[in-house]
């Protein structure tokens, strides 16, 4: 199936009697991040667009989304001049049925994220914000974070770390060893009650450049809602699986798990 190209929004043709019974009445947003320029995987492709087992990356994570009954809608960010080429993806693999707009993304991934929020102008009680450069997102990982956003309001999917952790001065040496048991591989999903990231967000970005000058980089959602709300973030246990495609030795990972997958 080709073809038709739709304009936003895709599809919009749930009712609320066909909403999932797993959402328990909320609306859960999806916002897919796909922007990025895929600069340490290299290559002709960015990478989210990169064929893997005869489907572009950033399709795997989408149809979890689309097939996980807490999740209502869809937001994707893409680079600019890349919308028509998704839109046609995504009807081609027959994935728009949850989609309500695909915006062009920001210059790092938290502008990217602020610009989906914005653009969320349905009805929206959680935001699950999630890379599509992971690709195996599971779904009972999905139904532990919703759980914990309808009591927490802010939680983020992450793994025990396996390996020691040290933290360093600029100069490389090691000042601090951290108690293994409480360092957290952060991953995503990241999920939110909706208004508490969303007005976070708007913060972040209006104090951006000040927090550049003292040398901080926003590289989660968790450190946005860290940092401008008094909501405590709450770690969810995932899995090991749920790896984020970033460099080329990432591959061979990614095929040997859809190999297993299929
Ligand atoms: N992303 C985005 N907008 C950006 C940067 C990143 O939507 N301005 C998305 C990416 O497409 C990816 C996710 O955020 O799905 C995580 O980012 P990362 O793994 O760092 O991907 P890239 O930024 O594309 O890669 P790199 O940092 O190597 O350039
Ligand atoms: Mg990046």
């Amino acid at each position: 199936m080709t073809g038709k190209v739709s304009k936003e929004p895709i599809r919009n043709n749930q009712t609320d009697m066909e909403q999932s019974t797993k959402a328990r009445g909320d609306r859960c947003t999806a916002i897919l991040l796909a922007a990025g320029k895929g600069l340490r995987m290299g290559g002709e492709t960015r990478k989210q667009f990169m064929d893997v087992s005869g489907m572009p990356l950033f399709t795997y994570s989408l149809q979890t989304m689309d097939t996980c009954d807490i999740i209502t809608d869809i937001v994707i960010t893409v680079p600019e001049g890349d919308q028509e080429y998704c839109r046609e993806t995504i009807d081609t693999c027959g994935l728009g049925g949850k989609v309500r707009k695909i915006v062009v993304g920001g210059r790092e991934r938290c502008f990217s994220v602020h610009n989906a929020l914005q653009a969320v102008d349905w009805p929206c009680d959680y935001a699950f914000i999630h890379d599509t450069a992971r690709p195996f997102i599971e779904e009972s990982t999905m139904e532990r974070l919703y759980d914990e956003v309808r009591i927490n309001k802010a939680c983020v999917a992450a793994v025990p770390s396996k390996d020691t952790v040290k933290i360093s001065d600029t100069e490389g040496f090691v000042v601090q060893t951290p108690k293994r048991k409480n360092v957290w591989i952060v991953q995503t999903p990241q999920v939110f009650d909706f208004e508490l990231i969303k007005t976070a967000h708007e913060k972040m970005v209006e104090q951006y450049d000040e927090l550049l000058k003292k040398g901080v980089i926003i590289t989660d959602d968790a450190m946005v809602a860290e940092t401008f709300t008094g909501n405590k973030v709450k770690l969810v246990m995932a899995s090991y699986r749920n790896i984020k495609v970033t460099s080329p030795e990432d591959l061979v990972t990614v095929f040997a798990y859809m190999k297993e997958k299929k």
